[in-house]
């Protein structure tokens, strides 16, 4: 059976035809308006209509940025897009004529992860997508846990920092923008304004604005102020992850999403930071932390797949 899974970001939207086993065997990108919550749809519509051509397609699931309903039909809240109470499945239904199934993002990509990835055999997994913001998935026993509004493990959105940054869901000092690419690139900006010294190779690389490329590029070149940012995301993400394991004990977490292209610079850290933190240490077992297999196809394959569960 193929169903297609469609992974909507900021800038694009990628899909695929996915088959039982979570081979994709058709893919495609295209760009797309995230702040045009119209155009998104309309760009959906073309790519299930392209990848469904001469193919007997079941259903579609679309993997979104955002607080899902319980009906998985809605995107009631985007804090990083422009979707507020948007109706995506029956637009995307109306318009292609299939079955049409809305997922949060990072709840496809932990679903995928488990089913054909890095969590495979686990039974207590808890994925963080480090991007733009922090996404959360959580399998347990099999089963994909939504909350009872469907809004369950929008992990980036735990207040870590009292009064602290400014989120994109409205809020000050959630984790995400502690522990994100966007925590990354405002720690190596920070920096780079007040000391300047420590950040020569950065400012040199980056000219006008700094993004979190440079700082990639800057901390494997052993730029300071980049380095002490993966630092200061990988402290915050082990902080996260303790807190975490003291309120589910999962067996395993899998870090996946944008930033993981740079594990080199952050993953031991954030491990060992995690384990430093975990609350009676010494006295528990130590979930294993693992890195994401799928990369930047997960999203849709995990789409995908619950489509054809649905
Ligand atoms: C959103 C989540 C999303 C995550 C990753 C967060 O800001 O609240 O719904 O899963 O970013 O995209
Ligand atoms: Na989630
Ligand atoms: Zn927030």
């Amino acid at each position: 059976m193929l169903t297609i899974g469609v992974d909507i970001g900021g800038t694009k939207v990628a899909a695929g035809v996915v088959d039982d086993d979570g081979t994709i065997v058709a893919h495609t990108l295209r760009p797309t308006a995230a702040d045009r919550p119209d155009v998104v749809a309309d760009t959906v519509a073309d790519v299930v209509r392209e990848l469904s051509q001469g193919r007997q397609i079941e259903a579609v699931g679309i993997g979104a940025a955002g607080f899902v309903d319980e009906t998985r039909s809605i995107v009631r809240f985007a804090p990083n897009l422009a979707w507020r109470e948007e109706p995506l499945q029956k637009k995307i239904s109306g318009l292609v004529g299939l079955p049409v199934v809305v997922e949060n993002d990072a709840n496809a990509m932990a679903w995928a992860e488990v089913r054909f990835g890095a969590g495979r055999g686990q039974s207590h997994v808890i994925c963080l997508t480090v991007g733009t913001g922090i996404g959360g998935g959580i399998v347990f026993d099999g089963r994909l846990y939504r909350g009872r509004w469907g809004m369950g493990a929008e992990l980036g959105h735990m207040q870590v920092v009292p009064d602290g940054r400014l989120c994109g869901c409205g809020r000050h000092g959630c984790w995400e923008q502690y522990a994100s690419g966007n925590a990354l690139v405002a720690d190596a900006r920070d920096t780079a304004s007040a000391h300047p010294e420590r950040a020569e190779i950065l400012l040199g690389l980056a000219g006008g604005t700094i993004e979190g490329e440079e700082v990639t590029e800057a901390a494997r070149r052993g730029d300071k102020a980049s380095l002490d940012a993966f630092a200061s995301v990988a402290d915050w993400l082990g902080q996260g992850m303790a807190d975490l394991a003291a309120v589910l004990d999962p067996g395993c977490f899998i870090l996946g999403g944008g930033v993981s292209r740079a594990a080199d610079l952050f993953f031991d850290r954030t491990r060992e930071a995690f384990e430093e933190r975990l609350t009676g240490k010494g006295h528990r077992p130590v979930a294993d932390v693992r890195l994401a297999e799928l990369g930047a196809s997960a999203g849709l394959v995990g789409a995908a797949d619950l489509a054809r569960r649905r």
